[in-house]
């Protein structure tokens, strides 16, 4: 539990602590449950990058004897690890020991011939396999046992949250179900991996790299994919190598300016996975956008993937959060949880809009955590509390936080004047004159508002008067997430608005009175 001790009693010292550990230790750790230090970023990055590029993707048949298919693979080389999964069939996940066992398999792929329709010949490491004498091995088949890639029906959701014998039971639950597996991991990675064998047809030594959700740890299973692709390496190293008075440079197009660049790649690769892409579907060219991307749909993952260029900075952030996360368990429970509480009230949606992203609600926990402050150290009670109140806290913090006038800082952990009159202003950490978002309307902030007033005054009542368990009533974050908040609140039935503000009246007075409480009792 130490560094987030730290991180609660000495706000604003957070990227010092961040410093210190990655200074001492070589890497962030993570808190009391798991104390294996943690690979650096960049370590885990070129780990799982090299791993996918031993890994290939087989569309099986819906039964296979899985004792045979791995002996037949086997013949290309030992095989590290396998895993099988379902998405509109029945597909595998094959990583062999070593890179040539796949090229070995690829020379015994054929094309296949389709009749009246033609197939454009790309050789890739998605391959579909057929029976030979599908009618001689049917007794041998099996159904194969499958890893899941999606997350939990909110039914069964709502079964486990009520079962847990806490609010801070109920956001591990969460954070425990939500969370994406190795397997989904891998799969990200593996996803990567095929579309940079796309773009190398291009440019050869490019690399395709996951950032966001899929790596920053605070990923659910079923968010979409973003990728971009690195062009930095290219000639780095040949460079370096030369000696003497000569140097040698290639010969290339210019053209006006990065952006430009950008488009122009991100254009022809476009054209390519539309084109030869296996299992690209969808393919949409947005290059006009801020952040000029592709966007697709890769069909034997099921991923929604953004594919972007030239956005190393986008990585530096998901970095960044990495670390936020690996502080202690506690923080990615807090994300988790208030990303399902925003979803289930519709106040993200994975259509782009004028809502609130999920980024913008991570920045907003971080930014939170830092800015709490019981100069205390906690009791034993009060750390196994910590996470109930703190997510009560968080909506209660920013049911209250003068978004009208202040800006979100995460660089330096405080609030500032707003630099211009978007409703919500959260400064971008690498890009310090950009508000993330800028999106968001003044009416989506405002529901958010209200939730988070209401919701906080449903934790407060918690506590107070839960349901037995036999009554199978939702309680605590299970109330919080079902479709309508303000169901569960008597007060509120009436007219949204002056509930929300009797609430925070209500919650105002209670924290007055409870300010000497919270220091006597130290935590209940
Ligand atoms: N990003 C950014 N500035 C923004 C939006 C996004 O720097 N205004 C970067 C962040 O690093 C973010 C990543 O782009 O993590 C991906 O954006 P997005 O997919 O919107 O967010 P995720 O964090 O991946 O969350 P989700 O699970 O909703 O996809
Ligand atoms: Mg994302």
């Amino acid at each position: 539990q130490r560094p987030l001790r730290r991180l609660l009693s000495c706000p604003g010292t957070v990227a010092a602590d961040l410093r210190r550990e990655e200074q001492s230790s070589g890497n962030a750790e993570t808190g009391s449950e798991d104390r294996t230090p943690k690979k650096r970023f960049s370590e885990l990055q070129n780990e799982r990058r090299e791993q996918a590029q031993r890994t290939v993707l087989i569309h099986c048949p819906n039964k296979i004897n899985e004792k045979k298919f791995l002996k037949f693979l086997s013949q290309h080389g030992p095989i590290n690890t396998h895993f099988f999964y379902e998405s509109f069939g029945l597909y595998a996940v094959v990583e062999f020991c070593q890179k040539e066992s796949v090229t070995s398999l690829q020379n015994i792929t054929r094309t296949p011939s389709l009749g009246p329709e033609a197939a454009i010949p790309f050789k890739s490491r998605y391959f579909n396999l057929k029976l030979r004498n599908s009618v001689n091995q049917t007794s041998e088949l099996s159904s194969i046992q499958c890893s899941n890639q999606s997350s939990p029906s909110s039914k069964k959701l709502y079964q486990l949250l009520c079962c847990a014998e806490s609010v801070d039971d109920q956001l591990n639950t969460l954070l425990r179900e939500f969370q994406l597996t190795e397997e989904n991991t891998r799969l990200r990675y593996l996803t990567c991996s095929l579309i940079e064998d796309v773009a190398a047809a291009y440019f050869p030594d490019c690399a395709v790299r996951p950032f966001g959700s899929s790596v920053n740890s605070f990923g659910k299973l079923g968010c979409d994919l973003d990728m971009f692709l690195d062009l930095d390496e290219i000639g780095k190293f040949t460079a370096q190598k030369t000696s003497g008075n000569f140097l040698m440079e290639f010969q290339v197009k210019n053209v006006p300016s990065e952006r430009v660049a950008t488009q122009k790649i991100l254009s022809v690769i476009g054209e390519c996975l539309d084109q030869f892409g296996p299992g690209c579907v969808g393919v949409q060219r947005i290059l006009n956008a801020r952040c000029p991307l592709v966007r697709f749909s890769h069909q034997a993952s099921g991923f929604q993937c953004d594919l972007t260029a030239n956005n190393r900075i986008a990585l530096k952030s998901s970095e960044l959060l990495y670390m936020y996360g690996a502080l202690d368990s506690r923080v990615r429970a807090l994300v988790f949880s208030v990303r399902c509480w925003a979803r289930a009230h519709s106040l993200t949606s994975s259509i782009p809009g004028a809502w609130i992203t999920n980024f913008s609600l991570t920045m907003m926990v971080i930014f939170f955590l830092q800015r709490r402050s019981p100069p205390i150290l906690p009791t034993l009670d009060y750390l196994k509390t910590l996470a109930e109140l703190l997510l009560k806290e968080f909506f209660e913090y920013f049911g209250n936080f003068a978004f009208n006038k202040n800006s979100i800082n995460i660089r330096q952990g405080r609030e500032q004047n707003k630099p211009e009159s978007s409703p919500l202003h959260i400064q971008n950490p690498f890009e310090t004159s950009l508000n993330i978002s800028k999106n968001v309307s003044q009416s989506q902030l405002q529901k958010f508002v209200d939730l988070a007033r209401e919701s906080a005054w449903i934790l407060h009542q918690e506590g107070k008067d839960r349901p037995s368990p036999s009554s199978n009533q939702p309680w605590g974050l299970a109330a919080l997430l079902l479709p309508s908040v303000t169901n569960n609140v008597p007060l509120s039935k009436k007219k949204k608005k002056p509930a929300s503000e009797r609430i925070k009246n209500l919650l105002d007075s209670i924290k007055s009175s409870g300010a000497e409480n919270s220091i006597a009792t130290n935590g209940r």
